[in-house]
């Protein structure tokens, strides 16, 4: 396995099995009381420049419940903030901590901390991915689904850093995958590319359009997320527009399976991007989701870290 998580590029089919299989495994003996403490004496770093509820605080549960221990390392107190380059603080940084988990804007900013970084390195959130979200969503639909395979995926919604980590997902899993962007806000015509060309014959799997009616029809799951991401709030009042018709509600579910699930990575704009009632619906799976989060971050360290050794 590759020694960190910057996109789901990073991982073999094999890899995302094994997480897969491990996450609901943990989560099982979790349930059951049984504690798992392979990583005592262990620490993570976590530097993040965005806000985060759930991400954050579910590596910092993993942590804990591993055994090991969960370092917030504030960009504002430390030398980070006086703009000491990121090479020197990555080469310091891991010389104490056994894996660091960093959320920033400038995806570059983390290949460049890993590259110096002696200890994994796992990508909490950057402008351009969010792949342990897809990792950890992909176990809540197995766990609802019992499988990925033959599964209709639809995202409704802006082409952002969390679908970019779908469409990486869908070229290494094979996954049937519709996408429903507005045109404007499709994703890029690289990522396309490159994860797709990391096995042709998947590209016939995902599918682009711009009619979220199209996406939804018979759809297993349908996936979304907000229209406006951080960093973006300027632009949010022009997104509400230009979104017109994207919104999950009623109607668009009703165009889907009867047993579809509804996913959100959360944190939702109420009555934006999902209509209030649709996130109280059952049919929603945005608390598992959550909850997931650290069961397949549990995985996610248990595994990187012990390989590092
Ligand atoms: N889904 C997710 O990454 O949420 P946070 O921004 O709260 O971490
Ligand atoms: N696309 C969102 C995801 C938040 C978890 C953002 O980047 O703000």
């Amino acid at each position: 396995m590759n020694k960190n998580i910057l996109s789901l590029l990073d991982l073999t089919k094999d890899d995302f099995l094994y997480f897969f299989k491990r996450s609901l495994d943990l989560k099982k003996r979790f349930k059951q009381g049984i504690p798992d403490r392979l990583l005592l004496g262990k620490s993570l770093g976590l530097i993040f420049e965005k806000k985060s509820t759930r991400t954050r605080l579910s590596f910092e549960t993993a942590m804990i419940q591993l055994g090991g221990t969960p370092i917030y390392i504030s960009t504002q107190d430390t030398q980070m903030a006086r703009n000491e380059p990121i090479k020197d603080t990555s080469k310091v940084i891991s010389r104490y901590v056994d894996a660091v988990a960093i959320r920033t804007s400038l995806h570059t900013n983390i290949e460049e901390f890993a590259k110096y970084s002696h200890v994994p390195v796992i990508n909490a959130l950057t402008d351009l991915f969010h792949p342990c979200q897809v990792l950890s969503d992909l176990m809540t639909i197995i766990e609802n689904k019992n499988t990925y395979k033959n599964i209709k995926i639809a995202w409704v919604g802006d082409g952002n850093n969390v679908l970019n980590s779908w469409v990486n997902a869908a070229a290494v899993l094979d996954l049937n995958l519709i996408v429903a962007c507005p045109d404007k806000y499709s994703i890029s015509n690289e990522i396309k590319k490159n994860a797709l060309s990391k096995n042709s014959k998947n590209s016939k799997n995902v599918i682009f359009t711009n009619n979220p009616k199209e996406a939804v029809k018979n759809a297993d799951v349908i996936y979304t997320d907000v229209w406006a991401s951080m960093g973006q709030k300027s632009e949010q009042k022009q997104r509400i527009k230009d979104f017109k018709g994207f919104q999950i509600n009623k109607e668009l579910v009703s165009k889907a399976k009867n047993d579809v699930i509804i996913m959100h990575c959360l944190p939702a704009h109420r009555g934006e991007e999902i209509s209030q009632d649709i996130l109280d619906d059952p049919k929603g799976i945005f608390w598992d989701q959550a909850e997931n989060k650290m069961h397949m971050h549990k995985a996610v360290l248990e595994k990187l870290i012990m390989d590092n050794i």
